[in-house]
């Protein structure tokens, strides 16, 4: 982090309200001791192009005990690292490495639910139905004859059934017990005392090592509804409305201002939420100033590359916090969602694009988009790759290890696509990442081109937009301000403006248009005879 940002007077030591985090996908970010998948000690190796970069903090997805069915989210251990990754004594190493170098750290926590390795879950198992070891997690009998029928009909968001019949015991007929994600992931019981009590010694345990804050897993998870009604529409695979009773319901809140006490015990310590939900409103609710400091906003993670949607998630973002004094935030994609590379990318057939020059323009767009929200007020995450313009990768079947895949009956291919390893350097897989060439994902050949080390020494690859970018959003006061101010554009084009004078333009349309007055701070794609070609943003002083 600059100096600038820390000593900022706007901000005190709320270092959140206006920052870069880089989103650490541990598995895939970098492999020191060649096992083929990415570790702690990969990530100190990495710190020094995290400062190159330019960002605040670091986000890791989990790194704490697991046997990794949905590659951590599963946690057996909250207060341990997983040996995969390295040991407490590298996770050590890595905050005070990150700390000399002005970048905060800051890690998952998975409140929701455990892994079925977990030592409660065995001991519940082992228990009988109505036992305290049982009432951590949320064991019911099922319906029907014999109790055959799960107690609901309530899906998992992977796919198939959200209920799994444990082995009778004595006395008693077989239960089922709740997972909304993998079998592997059961559902705590936020209704049992001693799981807020653990979740609250966990923090507790991570930030007394130095730890920033934390991101919260399905923070809009964890409180379930009485008496579990049916849904009362089949849900779809990894997606949720509003007022599905698996999520967001009220009593959510109060726990969210039991784990923001314990966070207040830390000052300049923070909490993001993954909060799936649509309203304004309701996510709103989420960031009171007793609640969540941030909410991840999937808005523009979820929008097409239209000036009209872009736009209305910029706006409608905005409303949703200023509503509650909160601060808001931009994500473009995460270890969860397509890489904007390729979602940005315009049907090939349909354009009569090869595959490659239709990648090039979604490449294209994602730099656009790059400019857009890191113009905009608020804190800004990067999934690790972004910052390189790396897409999808296409994978073989016989390579996916996602649970979704198997759990949607091979219907879905999950989330691999968009958590291949970064390509450091070199011409070949695997390109720096680790020294074995067995990657836990294949990394595809022809990312060669688009390696760390190419786009260091290339003023105008994606890299080195991303860095300049980020340079300018610390250094230059035009990005002041916690408001946009929208400006006329032309059709298909959005431009808006910071109280501190930046403006920023984005050209989602087919043709050159004309750039709104000011003098060019930086462009996503080269100016046009002095026009921003399509599928472009530019910003302005
Ligand atoms: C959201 C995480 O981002 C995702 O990767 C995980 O599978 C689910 N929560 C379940 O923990
Ligand atoms: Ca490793």
């Amino acid at each position: 982090m600059s100096e600038q940002n820390v000593t900022n007077p706007d901000q005190g030591g709320e270092w959140w309200r206006s920052a870069v985090v880089y989103q650490v996908y541990p598995r895939s970010f970098s492999d020191l001791n060649g096992d083929g998948i990415g570790d702690l000690a990969g990530v100190v190796d990495k710190l020094g192009y995290l400062e190159l970069l330019g960002v605040d903090a670091i986000w890791l997805s989990p790194v704490t005990r697991s046997p990794m069915a949905d590659h951590g989210y599963d946690v057996s251990d909250p207060r341990d690292i997983d040996p995969i990754f390295g040991d407490l004594e590298t996770f050590d190493r890595l905050i005070a490495e990150a700390h000399d170098r002005d970048i905060r750290v800051t890690m998952d926590l998975v409140p929701n639910h455990t892994s079925d390795e977990h030592e409660w879950f065995t001991q519940a198992l082992a228990a009988e139905p109505g036992s305290p070891e049982r009432a951590r997690y949320i064991f019911q009998d099922g319906r029907g004859e014999n109790g055959d029928e799960p107690p609901n009909n309530w899906t998992s968001v992977f796919g198939g059934p959200a209920w799994t019949r444990v082995p009778a015991t004595d006395d008693e007929p077989a239960q089922w017990y709740l997972h909304l994600f993998a079998p592997q992931q059961p559902d705590l019981n936020w209704e049992t005392p001693e799981v807020l009590e653990d979740l609250q010694k966990t923090m507790r345990f991570w930030l007394d090592r130095g730890v920033d804050g934390f991101r919260i897993d399905v923070a809009h998870g964890m409180a379930k509804p009485e008496g579990l009604p049916d849904l009362e529409e089949p849900a779809t695979v990894l997606t949720h409305t509003d007022d599905d009773p698996r999520f967001n319901r009220d009593g959510v809140h109060e726990i969210h201002r039991a784990i923001r006490a314990v966070s207040d015990e830390y000052p300049g310590t923070a909490n993001v939420g993954e909060v799936w939900v649509s309203s304004p409103e309701a996510f709103a609710k989420y960031v009171r100033s007793d609640e969540l400091h941030l909410g991840f906003n999937f808005a523009l993670a979820s929008a097409a590359f239209d000036a009209d949607e872009v736009r209305s998630a910029i706006t409608s973002s905005m409303e949703a916090t200023s509503a509650v004094g909160a601060v808001p935030t931009w994500t473009l994609s995460n270890h969860d969602v397509h890489r904007e590379v390729s979602r940005y990318a315009p049907a090939a057939e349909e354009f009569g694009l090869t595959p490659g020059q239709a990648l090039a323009v979604g490449a294209q767009r994602a730099r656009a988009m790059a400019l857009v929200e890191l113009a905009l007020p608020g804190t800004v995450f990067i999934y690790n790759g972004a910052e390189l313009g790396l897409p999808n990768a296409n994978l073989p079947d016989d390579s996916l290890v996602d649970p979704v895949w198997e759990s949607s009956g091979h219907t879905d291919r999950g989330r691999d696509e968009c958590r291949v390893p970064i390509p450091w350097e070199g011409s070949e897989p695997p390109f720096g990442f680790s020294s074995s060439s067995e990657t836990w994902l294949p990394i595809p050949a022809d990312w060669a081109t688009i390696t760390v080390e190419a786009q260091l020494e290339d003023i105008f690859s994606t890299l080195s937009l991303y860095r300049q970018a980020i340079e300018l959003r610390y250094a230059r006061p035009e990005f002041g301000g916690d408001t946009v101010e929208w400006y006329g554009a032309p059709e298909g084009c959005i431009a808006f403006r910071r109280p501190g004078g930046l403006v920023c333009a984005l050209n989602a349309s087919t043709e050159p248009v004309p750039l709104p007055p000011g003098e060019v701070l930086l462009v996503s794609t080269p100016l046009e005879s002095g026009q921003l070609p399509p599928n472009a943003a530019a910003w302005l002083i």
